[in-house]
């Protein structure tokens, strides 16, 4: 084997150790969310707050995977609480939009409104970190504005399949359910 062969294969081999999920190899993930953790008993403290949500069992669904990481929970913690979860549903779902824009089994197209979904979760990323500086802060402003454009971004993410199937459409259902969810929750201690 000449030695640029050699040098190319080394670099596919580190490209692909560093980036796993997006490999064309791959194969996206559709197991359920969390798939390794047990299920953790539900606080019931959490409970009441989620009460006050448009959506009670989105919030305590992901609420119980995080209050444990709190010493308490009283409003402050439970926005903390939901932020947190959204930030790691948040990132779940764009590795999985990375693999999935690998696929050979969707279209160049649906590959690329995949693509543009990734990028617009990473918009979100930003916008959700905002957020918290803003509930930190106490911005309602910009607490309110940042939690809106995530929101945002989620709707442009199916709008860019353009009336294609969006695969990534009960993630995003389920993502605007939460961000919804963390507006009420914050704004309890506003
Ligand atoms: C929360 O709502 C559920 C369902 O409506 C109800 O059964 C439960 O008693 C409520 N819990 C609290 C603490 O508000």
């Amino acid at each position: 084997m000449r030695p640029g062969n050699t040098l190319l294969l080394l670099l596919l081999a580190f490209s692909s150790a560093l980036l796993p999920l997006a490999s064309p190899t791959s194969i996206p993930d559709f197991r359920p969310f969390y798939p390794r953790r047990p299920l953790p008993p539900i606080d019931p403290l959490i409970v009441p707050f989620c009460n006050k949500t448009d959506h009670p069992s989105v919030c305590i669904n992901s609420a119980r995977y995080f209050s444990h990481e709190f010493p308490s929970v009283d409003a402050t913690n439970m926005f903390n609480i939901m932020a947190r979860a959204l930030k790691d549903r948040i990132r779940f779902t764009q590795r999985r939009a990375l693999a999935m824009s690998n696929n050979q089994k969707f279209s160049a197209s649906v590959r690329g409104s995949i693509n543009e979904c990734a990028a617009l979760y990473g918009n979100a990323l930003d916008d959700l970190s905002t957020a918290m500086v803003g509930f930190v802060t106490r911005d309602k402003g910009t607490f309110e504005a940042k939690l809106n454009s995530v929101i945002a971004a989620l709707k442009a993410c199916d709008k860019a399949f353009m009336g294609n199937p969006n695969p990534l459409l009960k993630e995003d259902e389920r993502l605007t359910k939460m961000t919804s969810n963390s507006i009420t929750i914050g704004n309890l201690s506003f």
